[in-house]
């Protein structure tokens, strides 16, 4: 196996961190991103540990343009050549729609949507041709959630992006496609707010899914290893749904 270089936005915890982990494992050269130095250090000494991949972390916050910007400058600067991108880094603050604040709405579009569209435009110098670009998406595209208007907007408004950049980068061989996670047991939860109880409320409702259990990050990180490798080089906006059956 040829050794390859592949960037995961927000990979210092749950999907993204275990997407660089088994990139590392596989031998693979991998940059990560994050929004806080601490957790990006230790996300990056888990990952010296897990394999002979090299890592390398950069400080970005997929919510601010300007670091985006700075973020793909120093790469290009180093003369770095990506294989693959992995637009992973997203939020979830659930809110009903009623009462829904402009500052919610700001800031999930600014991270969910206006992120993984500016990164990828400031990122195309150093792809590689070809190269492969992973969106990490949602089960809230296809299911509806109370208080996930938003956040589901959000993510289908990248998807929508992606069928026409399918076609404009077409020539430089970059080739979109999506992974859409049912709900997964990771941070995310705590991090909108959801207390211990409620989150083992939500992993015990989803026994009731065709899966019979609640997802974790393992159960996304194949498909996203396919669609990385050149064994998915025929597919184009092609959206994985890993969702246990949920939205069934
Ligand atoms: N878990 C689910 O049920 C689920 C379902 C469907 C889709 N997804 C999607 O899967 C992706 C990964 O989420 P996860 O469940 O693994 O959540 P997570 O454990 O919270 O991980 C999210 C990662 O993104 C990073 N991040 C968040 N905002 C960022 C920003 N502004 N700039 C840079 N990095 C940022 C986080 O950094 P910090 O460590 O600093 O927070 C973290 O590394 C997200 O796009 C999410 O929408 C998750």
């Amino acid at each position: 196996m040829s050794q390859k270089h592949y960037l995961v936005t927000g990979a210092t915890a749950g999907i993204g961190l275990a997407t660089a982990r088994s990139l590392v494992s596989a031998g693979h050269k991998v940059t990560i991103t994050g929004r806080d130095q601490a957790r990006l250090r230790s996300a990056a000494a888990a990952l010296a540990e897990a394999g002979s991949g090299e890592v390398v972390s950069l400080m970005c916050d997929s919510g601010d343009l300007n670091q985006i910007r700075a973020m793909a400058q120093s790469l290009q600067q180093a003369r770095v050549r990506l294989d693959g991108l992995v637009l992973n880094a997203g939020i979830f603050f659930p809110q009903m729609f009623s009462e829904m604040t402009e500052e919610n709405f700001d800031q999930t579009m600014a991270v969910n949507h206006k992120g993984p569209f500016f990164s990828l435009q400031a990122l195309l110098p150093v792809l590689n041709n070809p190269a492969s670009v992973v969106f990490i998406s949602s089960v809230a595209v296809r299911k509806a959630f109370a208080s996930a208007a938003v956040y589901s907007a959000s993510k289908a408004a990248f998807e929508g992006a992606t069928r026409v950049l399918n076609l404009e980068l077409a020539e430089r061989g970059i080739r979109i496609n999506s992974v859409r996670p049912g709900v997964t047991a990771t941070e995310i939860q705590s991090k909108a707010g959801m207390t211990d109880e409620q989150i083992a409320g939500l992993a015990e409702a989803m026994a009731v899914q065709p899966l019979g259990r609640i997802l974790t990050p393992a159960d996304m990180v194949p498909a996203i290893d396919y669609l990385l490798s050149d064994a998915s080089m025929g597919l184009r906006d092609a959206h994985l749904d890993i969702d246990g059956g949920f939205a069934l």
